[in-house]
């Protein structure tokens, strides 16, 4: 098995949106059987919480389901589990390596993924409300990680 996580500050609008987009992804390559996908939160302040609306209403009009997101804040005893710990921008990179410091050289920036936009942060949408921009990074990002992941895996096209 393959665990996937994806962090971003408040586990509402960028990390949820990324687990929802890559599920979607792994769903249609075949490989929902190899990897587990999930998201968590730097903060505790919106724990329990929905994702945001407008992070809701964009998934929905790109065709994305969104199964039951409640908000959880990240758990440094868990991370052990995940072999992707993929965080959104600089900040978050700071703050998961002072929480978790044993896992600091596993932590890897969403953008590096995508190899034209390496080391840009993925904006915060809850501060910018550019949920667009971010919804075409965390496509453009979990098409990589789709490809990584079948290459790991030794996935075939299906004949
Ligand atoms: P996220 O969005 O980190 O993309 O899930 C945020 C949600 C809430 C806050 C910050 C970022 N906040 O400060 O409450």
């Amino acid at each position: 098995m393959i665990n996937v996580l994806f962090i971003s500050l408040g586990n509402i609008c960028r990390s949820p949106m990324a687990e929802a987009i890559f599920r979607k992804r792994i769903e249609e390559a075949g490989l929902s059987g190899l990897v587990t996908v999930d998201s968590a939160g730097i903060g505790h302040w919106h724990e329990g919480k929905e994702m945001h609306p407008s992070a809701r209403e964009l998934l929905g009009q790109k065709g994305i389901s969104i199964i039951n997101h409640q908000a959880k804040q990240i758990q440094a005893e868990h991370l052990e589990a995940y072999d992707y710990i993929i965080v959104m921008d600089q900040l978050n990179l700071q703050d998961i390596s002072a929480i978790a410091p044993a896992h600091t050289s596993r932590y890897q920036l969403f953008s590096d993924l995508i190899s034209e936009r390496a080391g840009e942060d993925i904006e915060d949408p809850f501060f910018t409300d550019n949920f667009e921009a971010v919804h075409e990074m965390l496509e453009a990002g979990c098409v990589e990680l789709c490809e990584t992941i079948k290459q790991q895996t030794q996935w075939k096209e299906p004949v």
